[in-house]
């Protein structure tokens, strides 16, 4: 076996297709998760995917008590750290829990790791760190701060943190992956996107309307500067995602601070979005235009040719693989990980 990881949030969905590539690859998984925005059934179907028994806490990771018994029972050599909160909305209604979770949960992570001595962390950034973008494509260069909303600051925040943990100690390695906008599922329509309730982002909510749950989609604006005027999105497909995880491990070999980008290049605006959605679902989909969604930028889209040369990864999938993966785990599975 390669080296053996903690998956904080490993349960969820990023973190749920990622422990999949990491066994698949041959890395060891340990899966930290309180739940709060998951279930145990993903694990099991990682079990099913792979043909391996994934171990699993049931635990906070502010819980600083649970996290010495995980590093005590296991070799850990990396921790790949998904556990958060994330919902842009419901962070500016509750900005104390969003800074405690986010905040305080990767505080006590570091505590544990360091006393542990475990250096190397991939932590889950966003491209919401850029804020509102003054030049497209997003580089790793492009200014960071300027975010609208306590979940964006708060990852912005832990990015700072983590950087000045790595100034104080240069064993430390330090990946921050900024994530783009993250669809699809795995092609076995085992694991997949389940959010509770009504979907905030637009994949989920199509997928959604496609099954009949919802009745149509609102189309945030159609007056923004992009040639349709509706907002324009750099989509990956999850799985494309997860493996940019694994190959920043396989790659990044000497301590330090990486800042990579994870996306496409590519934009898509939400009307073509929905257009390749009722191509992968065989039928139209109904819409309407509604005013503008406060907070949201006119378009974002990475230049991911850093992660090309020094991960020698890219993303493979185009928005109708992500859409199709989409329809395949939204119509298997029309209740989500509930029977
Ligand atoms: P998710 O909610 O599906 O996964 C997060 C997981 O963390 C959940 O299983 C939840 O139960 C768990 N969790 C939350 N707080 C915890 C805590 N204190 N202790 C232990 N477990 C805890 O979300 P996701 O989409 O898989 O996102 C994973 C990470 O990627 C998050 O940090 C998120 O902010 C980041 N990210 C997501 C997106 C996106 O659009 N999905 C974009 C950029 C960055
Ligand atoms: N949109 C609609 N209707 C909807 C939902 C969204 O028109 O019902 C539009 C939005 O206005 C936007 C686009 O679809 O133009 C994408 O919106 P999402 O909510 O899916 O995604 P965001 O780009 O707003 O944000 C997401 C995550 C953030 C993350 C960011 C960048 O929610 O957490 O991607 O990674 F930071």
């Amino acid at each position: 076996m390669k080296e053996n990881v903690l998956v904080t949030g490993g349960a969820g969905y990023i973190g749920s297709h990622t422990v999949v590539e990491l066994l698949q690859c041959g890395y060891g998984a340990v899966v930290v998760d309180n739940l709060s925005n998951s279930c145990e059934e993903s694990l099991k179907r990682v079990g099913q995917i792979t043909g391996k028994e994934v171990k699993f806490y049931n635990a906070d990771v502010r819980d600083k008590s649970a996290l010495d018994k995980i590093f005590s029972e296991n070799k850990i050599d990396w921790v790949i750290h998904f556990a958060g909160l994330k919902a842009v909305g419901e962070s500016c209604e509750k900005p104390v829990e969003y800074y405690d979770n986010n905040l305080y949960g990767t505080l006590v992570l570091l505590q544990a790791m360091r006393e542990h001595g475990c250096k190397k962390i991939v932590f889950s950034s966003s491209a919401t760190v850029y804020g509102d973008p003054e030049v497209l494509p997003l580089t790793e260069e492009c200014a960071t701060g300027g975010t609208t909303n306590p979940y964006g600051t708060s990852k912005y925040f832990q990015e700072i943190m983590l950087t000045d943990v790595y100034k104080a100690d240069n064993e430390w390695t330090v990946a921050l992956l900024r994530y783009f906008n993250p669809v699809g599922a795995h092609e076995s329509g085992l694991i997949g996107e389940d959010p509770k309730g009504i979907p905030n982002n637009l994949t989920p909510y199509i997928a959604k309307v496609a099954i009949g749950e919802l009745k149509e989609i609102g189309v945030f604006g159609n007056d923004y500067p992009t040639p349709d005027g509706t907002g324009v999105r750099d989509y990956i497909h999850v799985v494309d995602l997860a493996k940019g995880h694994v190959s920043a491990i396989d790659c990044i070999e000497k301590s330090g601070v990486y800042i990579y980008n994870l996306g496409t290049g590519k934009g898509y605006s939400v009307l073509e979005v929905i257009h390749a959605f009722e191509k992968a679902c065989g039928h139209s989909l109904p819409y309407s235009i509604k005013p503008r969604r406060s907070g949201d930028i006119a378009a974002c889209y990475a230049d991911p040719s850093k992660a090309k040369h020094e991960l020698k990864w890219e993303a493979k999938s185009g928005i109708d693989e992500m859409c199709k993966s989409l329809w395949n785990w939204q119509s298997k599975n029309p209740n989500g990980y509930k029977k």
